[in-house]
Formats: structure tokens, sequence, C-alpha cells
């Protein structure tokens, strides 16, 4: 049924007509019977768009924004999120330059009496530790097989922070002139001792932890052929970095057959030098980090 309208179309501004049904100005355009209203955007939201489009022009201008065929429009003061990236990263450098300077003058026993200096000492330490040092010591430091544990207070070769710190730097069986050098016979492969010697001395090595019965025979090859690194009692010396074999720490496993390898071809392990590859810095700041860890003697 068709909509009767009461009233007769009208005139509106400027002659324009309205429409019968919403009673709102149309526009004048016409497509086939269809006529367009005149309903105008809300002012406010108007503005809102002319001041996005202002926005957006004085965007262009300051900061990087179109493409170009060479790349894109720099901006008015050549903003990069690079630079912005240099000269945060530069004001850092600043503040690490004066803890660094005094980190220098400081003996290395000392800077723990400076909490600020030695919690910056620590980070920078912990930061270097896992760039260089966790692909064989581990992330947190507790080792691996065949690596030692910084964790605890076993050590082969010096807990003290400047023993560590000679490790770090020199390194241990490492190719630089004043590494640690100290090296097991291979007592197998070299002929020292015979597998039946080598299966004697294994026995009383575990003995000495209390893993195995005693061996007499062992007991006499010890003093004869390993006392002079381990020490007469098993208790290590780490002048010649030979670990302690009576306690439950080992670099290289506990079962016979781990301990005999040992005994018959030597490990002799090597720890890189950092001296030259990092800064001394670095190693510095390694040496309390890792003399912090809990082993730190
Ligand atoms: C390529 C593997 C490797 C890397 C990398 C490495 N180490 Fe070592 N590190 C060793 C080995 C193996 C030993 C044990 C050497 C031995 O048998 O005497 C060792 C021993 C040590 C020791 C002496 C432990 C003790 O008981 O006396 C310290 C300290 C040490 N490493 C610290 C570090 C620090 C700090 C870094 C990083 C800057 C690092 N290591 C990087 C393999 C490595
Ligand atoms: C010249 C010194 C020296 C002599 C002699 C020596 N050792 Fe060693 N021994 C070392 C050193 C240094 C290490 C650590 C080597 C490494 O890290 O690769 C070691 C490591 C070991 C280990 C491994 C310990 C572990 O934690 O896994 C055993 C076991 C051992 N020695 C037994 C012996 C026995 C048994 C003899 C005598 C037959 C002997 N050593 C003679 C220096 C010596």
């Amino acid at each position: 049924m068709a909509v009767k309208n009461k009233k007769e179309p009208s005139q509106g501004k400027a002659g324009r007509e309205i429409d019968k049904l919403s009673g709102v100005e149309t526009t004048g355009h016409e497509w086939d019977g269809l006529k367009e209203l005149n309903n105008p955007l809300p002012r406010w939201w108007l503005w809102v768009f002319i001041l996005t489009c202002v926005w957006a022009l004085g965007y262009w201008v300051v900061y990087p924004a179109w493409p170009t065929i060479q790349g894109h429009t720099k901006g008015k003061y050549g903003w990069t999120q690079h630079k912005q990236l240099a000269e945060g990263q530069e004001e850092i450098r600043e503040i690490q330059a004066a803890y660094l300077e005094m980190l220098r003058r400081t003996p290395l026993t000392e800077v723990k009496e400076d909490p600020t200096l030695y919690a910056f000492a620590l980070a920078g330490g912990s930061a270097a530790f896992k760039n260089h040092c966790a692909a064989c010591h581990g992330t947190g430091a507790d080792g691996m097989a065949h690596y030692p544990n910084l964790n605890d207070d076993d050590w082969l070769w010096g807990g003290s922070v400047e023993e560590i710190y000679r490790s770090i730097k020199y390194g241990i069986r490492s190719s630089h002139d004043k590494t640690r050098i100290s090296a097991m016979t291979a007592f197998g492969t070299d002929g020292v001792l015979t597998r039946p010697e080598v299966l004697a001395v294994t026995d009383h090595v575990r003995a000495l932890s209390g893993l195995d019965e005693d061996n007499a025979r062992g007991a006499v090859i010890f003093q004869e052929q390993c006392s002079s690194c381990h020490g007469p009692d098993g208790k290590g010396d780490r002048e010649v970095g030979a670990p302690n074999l009576t306690d439950a720490v080992w670099l290289y496993g506990s079962s016979r057959d781990a301990v005999s390898s040992v005994i018959f071809s030597a490990r002799n392990s090597v720890m890189p030098h950092w001296h030259g590859v990092i800064s001394d810095d670095k190693i510095r700041q390694l040496a309390l980090y890792v003399h912090s860890l809990g082993g730190g003697e």
C-alpha cells in the first residue's frame, strides 16, 4: 500500500526540493528517479578530518615519508630510527665510560667495596659471559661434561679473582705465550703403564672418593706416577691445574670407563685465551662475574 503523504513537495533553501519521506532537502542530483539527500557531515568530524590532513602535510615535510625511485623523502631534519638509536647508544657509552675508567683504576680485589661499581662490573661480565663463554661453560656457568662448572668452589687453577682473571686472559693450554700450561701424560697411549696397571690405578682413584674398593697395586702406581701433580693424597694441585680426585666433582665422569680412559689417553682440554680477543675491561668484568657466582675465594 502506497504511503500517502499529506504534505505536497515543498521547497528548501536555494529552491531545492525537500524529500517527502524524510523531510530532508535534496541536492538536486537525480539518477533514474533516485534523488540524493543533502546530509552534510557533522562539523566536528569535518574539522578533525581537515586537521589530520594538515598534520599529515606537516609530517611529510618533517619526517621521512614517501618512497622515491632512489629511496625515500628524507624529511627536513633527516631523522631516522638508526640515528635515534645511535644517539641513545652514545649517551649510554658516555655513562659507561665514566664507570669503566673507575673500574680500570680500582684493583680487582677492591671493586666489591663500591656497590655501584661492582653492580656495573657484574652486569657487563654477565652479558659478556653469555656472548663468549656460555657455549662451553653453559649459560648459567654450571658447566657440562668436559667443561668445568664455574659456580662451585672446586677450582682447577684457583678461585681468587686474580687467578680467575689470569685463567680467562691467557687461557689454559691455549695458543698464548703466557697460557697456563700442564699436560697430564697419556699413560696408556704413551706406553708408561700397561692396561692392567691403568685399571688398577683407576680403582685406586675411584676409591679416593669412596666409589670403589681400594687397590693396593694401584695405590703404589699412584704414588709413583700421579702424586707429583695430583698430590700424595690425591687432593690436586692448582699450580699445574691437576684436579682434586678425592671429591665428587668430575670433569670427565666418574664411571670406571670414564676414569680409566682419562688415565689411558689424557684429555688436556683447551680453554682459549681472551687477551687481544676482547678488551681488558671485559676480561676484568668477566673475572669479577665468575668470581661472584658462588665459588669465588
Ligand atoms: C672452547 C670452550 C671454552 C670457552 C669458549 C671458554 N672456556 Fe673456560 N674453560 C674451558 C675448558 C675446557 C676449561 C678447563 C681447562 C682445564 O682442564 O684446565 C676451562 C676453564 C676455565 C676456567 C678455570 C676454571 C678452574 O677451575 O680453574 C675459568 C675461570 C674459565 N674457563 C672461564 C671462562 C670464561 C670467563 C670464558 C669466556 C670469556 C670461557 N671460560 C670460555 C673451555 C672454554
Ligand atoms: C703432569 C701432571 C699430571 C700427572 C703426572 C697426572 N695427572 Fe691426572 N690430571 C692432570 C691435569 C692437568 C688434569 C686435568 C686435565 C684436563 O683438564 O684435561 C688431570 C686430570 C685427571 C683426571 C680427570 C679428573 C676429572 O675430574 O675428571 C684423572 C682421573 C686423573 N688426572 C688421574 C691421574 C692418574 C691416575 C695419574 C697417574 C697415573 C695422573 N692423573 C697423573 C695432571 C696430571
